[in-house]
């Protein structure tokens, strides 16, 4: 895939929650995820659960959590999400888990998640310091 220049990312990862009914982005053949759509109306974003996230958030800690943000073994660096606000953080991990963000680690984690748990981790995230 050709690199898309960095404001064409944002501008497009600051629309797309509004404007997604809008794409005509072509659907990527993940499966659909394992929620029962007909208890499931949610036409907004869930209100995230902060202990569920809490729980959830544990297995983040190994390469997010670390100071100096750098993952401790291959070395690299992981961006810091602890704190950024809650519409931040669910929106990348809803991007990863939709395939629009590519990253083959935090699509495998963000693609174990429902909305709502992606609702819970951002709700408890945007409060760790
Ligand atoms: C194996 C390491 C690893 C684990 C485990 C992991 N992440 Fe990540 N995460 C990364 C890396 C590396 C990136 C940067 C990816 C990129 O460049 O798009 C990232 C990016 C992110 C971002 C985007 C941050 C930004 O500012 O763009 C969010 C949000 C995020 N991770 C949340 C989580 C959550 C929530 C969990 C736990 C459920 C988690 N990550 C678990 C490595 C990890």
């Amino acid at each position: 895939m050709r690199p898309q220049p960095l404001a064409a990312c944002l501008a497009l990862a600051v629309l797309l929650p509004l404007g997604a009914a809008a794409q005509p982005a072509p659907a990527p053949a993940t499966p659909a995820p394992a929620t029962a759509p007909a208890a499931a109306p949610a036409p907004a974003a869930p209100t995230g659960n902060f202990d569920n996230g809490r729980v959830l958030a544990y297995t983040c800690q190994g390469c997010h959590g670390i100071t100096g943000y750098k993952n401790a073994y291959p070395s690299y660096r992981v961006p810091k999400i602890g704190g950024q606000t809650q519409q931040y953080l669910a929106q990348a991990l809803t991007e990863y888990r939709q395939g629009k963000r590519r990253h083959p680690t935090m699509q495998a984690q963000s693609m174990s998640f429902s909305e709502q748990e992606i609702a819970d981790l951002s709700v408890y995230l945007s409060t760790v310091k």
